[in-house]
């Protein structure tokens, strides 16, 4: 699942309480790798997500970041102009020393058969936050800026494309067995910029980390693409895509799955609601999915209201058919 070590697990809440702020968690080693196995425990699901977040990388590179209680991401300063070159340029992998040091305890931790995923934000969703210095709701700060001035948004993504290949390398090299790349943004952008921000600078992503690790196993995930996706995978040369719950079927079937695996695509909402709803909406995805390359998850993160119970009946489902 999206978010699969999150607020609707006791035992999250509780080691959260005892971290201290959500950052100092994800910077924690011991606790990081202590709620990365927590879904594994309960649940026994195939794959284990390293926990940590896409808002280390703007921290990596200079910028203040932190999670307010119950209001989400703040950076600051906001990314602009006058100070792009301060937070473009300047990538410090030591201040994620911790971050690797999770992924080694994981991966010492983690049943042989449980694969281990690494993961970054894609440089579009990360500039997002850099340039609001905050969540909004259709990313207006950052489409603004890059049409307003493509030169500072160029900068600033060309600098998190290095930063992201330089940190999936390192994870590679601590030990996930495979990395997704989380573009949560990537659908409010027209074909144009689309292509831009999202496309290009995800290809020199995996480019560039192929080239230090051959067979890396990649997973992009361009959340809201649409049939955008079609021309997202002839550019960007992935194993696999997650889709969002918004996607057709039909069309991810024909058009996408015939060509790279997928990965989706349950509305996390439906494990809100439980009951006949979950029931149809699993099934509506495996048989659509079912012959060929699929991995099931959700179409976008659990959220925090989700019963456990719904979790549970999912997997049966899953698992049954
Ligand atoms: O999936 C996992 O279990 C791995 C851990 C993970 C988290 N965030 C933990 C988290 C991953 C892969 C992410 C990715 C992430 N973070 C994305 C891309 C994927 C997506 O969900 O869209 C984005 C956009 C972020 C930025 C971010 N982190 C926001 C906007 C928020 C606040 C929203 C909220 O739900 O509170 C976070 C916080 C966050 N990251 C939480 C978790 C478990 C909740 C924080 C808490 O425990 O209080």
């Amino acid at each position: 699942m999206m978010r699969q070590a999150g607020r609707y697990l006791p035992e999250y809440r509780a080691t959260r309480e005892q971290a201290g702020s959500f950052l100092d968690l994800c910077f924690n080693p011991k606790l990081a790798a202590e709620v990365t196995f927590q879904p594994i425990r309960r649940f026994g699901f195939d794959a284990a997500i390293l926990f940590s977040d896409i808002l280390v990388v703007p921290h990596a590179l200079g910028q203040t970041v932190s999670f307010a209680a119950g209001e989400g991401p703040r950076l600051a300063p906001r990314v602009d102009r006058d100070n792009v070159g301060r937070f473009s340029g300047s990538f410090d992998q030591a201040k994620l020393a911790a971050v690797f040091e999770a992924v080694r305890l994981i991966r010492a931790g983690l049943p042989a058969e449980t694969t281990f995923l690494g993961f970054c934000g894609a440089p579009w969703t990360v500039a997002t936050y850099m340039v609001a210095g905050e969540g909004t709701s259709d990313q207006g700060p950052a489409r603004s800026l890059a049409y307003r001035d493509p030169e500072t948004m160029q900068r600033l993504i060309d600098g998190l494309v290095d930063a992201s290949i330089a940190y999936l390398i390192e994870q590679f090299r601590a030990g996930v067995d495979a990395v997704q790349v989380f573009d949560t943004w990537a659908g409010i952008l027209p074909p144009a910029e689309f292509d831009r921000w999202v496309i290009a600078p995800t290809a020199r992503i995996v480019a560039g980390v192929r080239a230090a690790v051959p067979d890396a196993k990649i997973i992009a995930f361009p959340r809201g693409a649409g049939t955008q996706l079609e021309r997202f995978i002839d550019k960007v040369p992935v194993n696999a895509v997650g889709l969002d719950w918004t996607m057709d079927l039909t069309f991810a079937r024909e058009r996408i799955q015939s060509r790279v695996a997928v990965q989706g695509n349950l509305d996390p909402l439906l494990l809100v609601a439980g009951g006949d709803a979950l029931d149809r909406g699993v099934d509506a995805v495996m048989e659509a999915f079912r012959d060929g390359p699929f991995i099931f998850n959700l179409g976008h993160g659990i959220t925090p209201e989700a019963p456990i119970a719904n979790v549970e009946r999912m997997l049966a489902r899953v698992r049954g058919g």
